[in-house]
């Protein structure tokens, strides 16, 4: 049930099981740049909704009993994305679930097919400084191990944001708390499973 007294237009105001049972079977597919907040986001939206998140990146890892950048050292990046069409594909088969995917995952026609198939797919939008401000604190990203780390990451946006706006629906994540994120998200999947401003209606 919604929160009482929660303004209607407010994530507050959104009837969740509602949101849920909409869903049916298919899972919310989270896609965008390394670094855009799919983890992070995806596991405060999966507890808010009552549903399991995924990584498939994990999943991979857990699947190969090897970390990404060592797949991408020892075979390839080829070898990866085959691992991860494959990996992805069975994961939808288990929704509904919160599943993050790796930042490449929705460049390929066939992953793209599969979640229109069997899921919700939403672009976490962010600009270049909130990306980068955020990868440089790690080093775990193998496209990103090379002198020209900024470089990269402004070509890989470049080409891949025209892919990226094909998801179902996209929400901008400013360097705003993760849980204010969140509310968009709910905001965003109520107006498209029940029709804007209809959020609240069960
Ligand atoms: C990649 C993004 C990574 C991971 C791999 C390749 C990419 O996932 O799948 O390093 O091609 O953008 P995150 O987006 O979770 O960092």
């Amino acid at each position: 049930m919604p929160e009482k007294g929660a303004d209607a237009g407010s994530a507050d105001a959104v009837d969740l099981e509602h949101l849920v049972s909409a869903l049916g079977t298919r899972s919310i597919v989270l896609v965008g740049i390394m670094g855009c907040g799919k983890s992070t986001v995806g596991k405060r939206l999966a507890s808010r909704l009552g549903l399991e998140f995924v990584d498939a990146d994990s999943e991979i890892e857990r699947a190969a009993n090897m970390t990404v950048s060592e797949i991408f050292a020892e075979h390839g990046e080829p070898y990866f994305r085959s691992g991860e069409e494959r990996v992805i594909a069975r994961l939808l088969q288990e929704g509904p679930q919160v599943l993050a995917t790796g930042g490449g995952a929705f460049m390929s026609e066939t992953t793209r097919d599969e979640i229109n198939a069997n899921g919700l797919s939403i672009w976490l939008k962010v600009d270049f400084e909130t990306v980068m401000a955020r990868v440089r604190r790690r080093s775990t990203r193998p496209l990103l191990r090379n002198p020209d780390p900024e470089g990269t990451m402004r070509k890989l946006m470049a080409d891949r944001e025209p892919v990226y706006a094909k998801a179902k629906l996209t929400v901008t994540s400013k360097d705003v708390p993760h849980e204010a994120v969140v509310d968009e998200i709910v905001l965003t999947l109520a107006d498209h499973l029940f029709g804007p401003g209809q959020s609240n209606v069960s």
